[in-house]
């Protein structure tokens, strides 16, 4: 099984370090060899990480994609384009693709989920909603005889690790932000979390599977922290609350549709998310016949990251070895995104 890498920072590094270090639990599970035999890069002179093998480096996504010894494309590279381009080829050519790319997903999730199923093939992405923790799979597979009646998630580990930090140790916004900064939790532009649209491209993957219908993030109503006070946080304290930036999809409760929105918002001491506290992040789900969940964990950062694009890996080798496909999410059910206000 030869795999393609599109993109080599953090997360690429890691995922490289992991498949050398694990090659053989990897081989055992999957019962074929994973080989890297590419890694694209935008500039592959600045690629100095030991672990990394310059032969195998190139600055032509496209042609790796296209290689006929290349079997499942994996690409942490992020953005829309040009990784949009560079999925569909490999998803037009019947090759997986497993990404961590939730912008792209979060805008062209159907292209990509129309086209995996149109070639017979399939599209992962574990890693692309709160890193290491398991939740698109169980939105996809786990959940799917059930009714999904909401998702409330704490997706941005910078936002949680600010305002974890301004209710408990009476930081400033711009000193916590700063400490999240250099944790490497943040964005490289930080108003992607700060303004919530790293957790709007969560909401809307989120919201897609839960209920089986298309949203992207031009559906999700979104609001930022930047607004939060010091005297917020202490009001909350004293009605026994605490301020968490919340990822909401809710089904309504009064005409056939779905709210998904993202806001800092005041939550019981009491609920099991306000203990979600720093860089953590945490989904409650509540469905029909299964009742509460809550996923917990590290939803950032190169490792957590990393192990959730291997599993990914690792099940989209064991599908294509055995001939099958994975779920796939091609028919979607015509639920409408209400506007804020109509729940
Ligand atoms: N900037 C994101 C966060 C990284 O703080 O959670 C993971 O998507």
């Amino acid at each position: 099984m030869n795999l393609a890498l599109l993109g080599c920072g953090v997360v690429g590094t890691e995922i490289v370090r992991l498949l050398r270090t694990s090659a053989d639990d990897l081989t055992a599970r999957v019962g074929e060899p994973l080989r890297l035999v590419g890694i694209a890069v935008r500039r592959p002179e600045r690629v100095r990480d030991a672990e990394v093998d310059p032969a195998l480096l190139t600055s032509d996504a496209a042609a790796l994609v296209a290689r006929d010894d290349v079997d499942l494309v994996i690409e942490v590279v992020g953005g829309i384009e040009p990784a949009r381009q560079w999925l569909l080829a490999a998803l037009n050519a019947g090759k997986p693709v497993v990404t961590a790319n939730k912008a792209l997903l979060a805008s062209y999730g159907t292209t990509l989920h129309d086209a995996a199923a149109a070639a017979g093939t399939d599209l992962y992405y574990e890693a692309a909603v709160a890193g290491a923790i398991p939740l698109i799979r169980p939105l996809r597979e786990s959940l799917a005889g059930d009714r999904v009646r909401r998702v409330l998630g704490i997706v941005n580990g910078t936002t949680n690790y600010v305002l974890t930090r301004m209710d408990e140790t009476g930081a400033s916004f711009a000193e916590a932000l700063a400490e999240a900064g250099a944790l490497g939790y943040a964005e490289a532009d930080p108003s992607a979390d700060i303004d919530g649209y790293d957790a709007a491209a969560k909401a809307a993957i989120m919201a897609q599977l839960a209920f089986h219908t298309r949203v992207t993030i031009d559906d999700v109503y979104r609001e930022g922290i930047g607004d939060v006070t010091a005297a917020d946080i202490a009001s909350a304290r004293e009605l026994g609350c605490v301020v968490k930036a919340l990822a909401v999809a809710e089904r309504s409760t009064q005409s056939e549709g779905i709210s998904v929105r993202v806001h800092p918002a005041m939550i019981p001491r009491s609920h099991p998310l306000a203990g979600v506290r720093e860089a953590f992040n945490a989904v409650f789900v509540e469905a029909e016949a299964a009742g509460q969940l809550m996923f917990y964990g590290q939803g950032a950062g190169g490792a957590p990251t990393a192990s959730a694009v291997l599993g990914d890996v690792v099940a989209v080798a064991r599908n294509r070895i055995a001939g099958r496909q994975g779920p796939g999410e091609s028919s979607y059910a015509a639920l409408p995104v209400l506007p804020m206000g109509r729940t």
